[in-house]
């Protein structure tokens, strides 16, 4: 075998085995086997870089830096879907196209939370990632999108096509990084989306590389091209390799989709990334036309939006945090639940106020949410399971310190009244060290703890 043909060789074994393992969630060889075939072409393409292809795995690994992103112009706008919030919106949707055709599906996808890139093919090569921009002009993130490991560098037929999906980022990749966030003192991401948003626009590519972001596929833009219906666009786009959503069903009825919503809204809560509602669409191509768009979206579809997840729980106590301001917030602790894909073990309590106005208490059935997906809240009290508990009474004394607590007029909030308060000190210490101040890399909130430590011998 010539250099050149073992070189096609390891790309077609390392091509599959990332199919298998990222994108059919079916492992064929080893780690360690992976590696091995990886560093040997690693290996191959530095001793002979004129046989080095642009679709070959080890592009995947990161490391080019953008000063900018350059404009790209989509052919074909990137337009946005209407929503609708409830089952008589749904009905009216469907209604308004039946007064215009009949003989139509629809097809049933998941709305997966992140956001919209448009890639584009050539000869079944990877060749652009564009974001959505304002729908006529988005931003080129090939860079970036190639180090999304299901993404195919090179589909399994060669021909030219533009495609559309979701970037978004799994709960597992984003409580890592949040995590990681927390413990160097970097403000945390809002929800999955903002953190996937923020990831594509990181201008080095190697920080996208190892943030672990995910892709599903959509649609094919100019479709009607290659098949007549979006049940078969999605088959199409999983034969070709891309990454398809599995949830997706053709429903033929507007009652079978009202059940079908139904159950995904179920299925939601088990699953390892977000979805903020269902996407319907008109199966049949031929009808696009005929139903037509308003400026912004199209008529034969629309989103289904799901309600935010309120979840019960028991209010175990409440105790108190100070913050380097030195002002002190309430904390609910909760029976740990899992709320929109993570264990809540504590909540915000925001203020004296919002415990009072909502009247909670300890040893209530409380309903938890996580404000904007992230945050946890307690919203409201279930009084029918109340039992005895008796009204909530702020505390006077700092936790920390014992000094008395202030609360200033017309504000809501309590303050230690000690300048040198370690609760206080502590925090802004914290914050000092930390990436969005000095960035002091090596006092980290464990040294500090111990500096202070020190501090309260002596
Ligand atoms: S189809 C004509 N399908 O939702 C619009 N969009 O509000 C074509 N999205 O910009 C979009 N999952 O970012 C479609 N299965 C799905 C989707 C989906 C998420 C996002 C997409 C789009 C937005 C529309």
């Amino acid at each position: 075998m010539t250099i050149k043909e073992r070189m096609a060789e390891l790309i077609a074994i390392i091509e599959k085995a990332n199919e298998d393992y990222h994108t059919k969630d079916t492992p064929t060889i080893s780690d360690a086997a992976y590696d091995q075939f990886m560093a040997e072409l690693v290996s191959l393409e530095s001793k002979y870089p004129e046989y080095k292809v642009e679709f070959s795995p080890t592009s995947r690994i990161g490391g080019i830096v953008l000063e900018g992103f350059n404009k790209v112009t989509h052919q074909v706008p990137m337009m946005s879907l209407a929503n609708v919030f409830s089952e008589s919106e749904l009905r009216s949707f469907d209604e308004r196209i039946a007064k215009i055709t009949d003989g139509y599906t629809y097809v049933t996808e998941l709305k997966i939370d992140g956001l919209a890139v448009s890639l584009l093919y050539e000869e079944g090569v990877f060749i652009r990632a564009a974001t959505r921009g304002n729908g006529s002009v988005g931003e080129d993130v090939t860079s970036n999108v190639k180090t999304i490991k299901s993404l195919p560098l090179r589909l399994h037929e060669p021909i030219t096509i533009e495609v559309r999906g979701e970037i978004y980022m799994p709960h597992k990749s984003f409580n890592q990084l949040n995590e990681e966030r927390l413990s160097q003192n970097e403000p945390l991401f809002a929800n999955p989306r903002n953190a996937a948003a923020g990831t594509i626009r990181q201008l080095d590519s190697s920080i996208v590389a190892s943030r672990n972001l995910d892709l599903f596929i959509y649609t094919i833009v100019n479709a009607k091209k290659y098949v007549s219906s979006q049940i078969e666009a999605l088959q199409y786009l999983k034969k070709l390799g891309f990454k398809v959503n599995p949830h997706h069903h053709h429903v033929k009825t507007i009652d079978a989709l009202v059940d079908q919503i139904k159950s995904d809204d179920e299925l939601r809560h088990t699953l390892s990334y977000d979805t903020d509602g269902v996407v319907i669409k008109v199966n049949e191509f031929h009808l696009y036309d005929k139903i037509g768009y308003t400026a912004k979206s199209p008529k034969w579809a629309t989103a289904y939006k799901f309600q935010a997840e309120q979840v019960e729980t028991l209010l175990k106590g409440i105790t108190f945090q100070i913050g380097r301001t030195g002002v002190v917030t309430p904390v609910a602790e909760l029976e740990p639940v899992l709320v929109s894909g993570s264990t809540v073990a504590r909540a915000t309590l925001h203020n004296e106020d919002y415990i009072k106005m909502k009247d909670i208490r300890i040893g209530d059935t409380v309903i938890v949410h996580k404000a904007g997906e992230i945050i946890p809240e307690v919203l409201s009290v279930v009084t029918s399971k109340r039992n005895g508990q008796v009204p909530f009474e702020m505390i006077h004394a700092c936790p920390v310190c014992a000094s008395p607590l202030k609360r200033h007029p017309g504000e809501a909030d309590h303050y230690c009244t000690n300048p040198d308060c370690p609760g206080k000190n502590i925090n802004s210490l914290i914050h000092f060290a930390s990436r969005v101040a000095m960035d002091i890399d090596t006092l980290g909130e464990r040294v500090v703890e111990i500096l202070q430590y020190l501090w309260y011998l002596n």
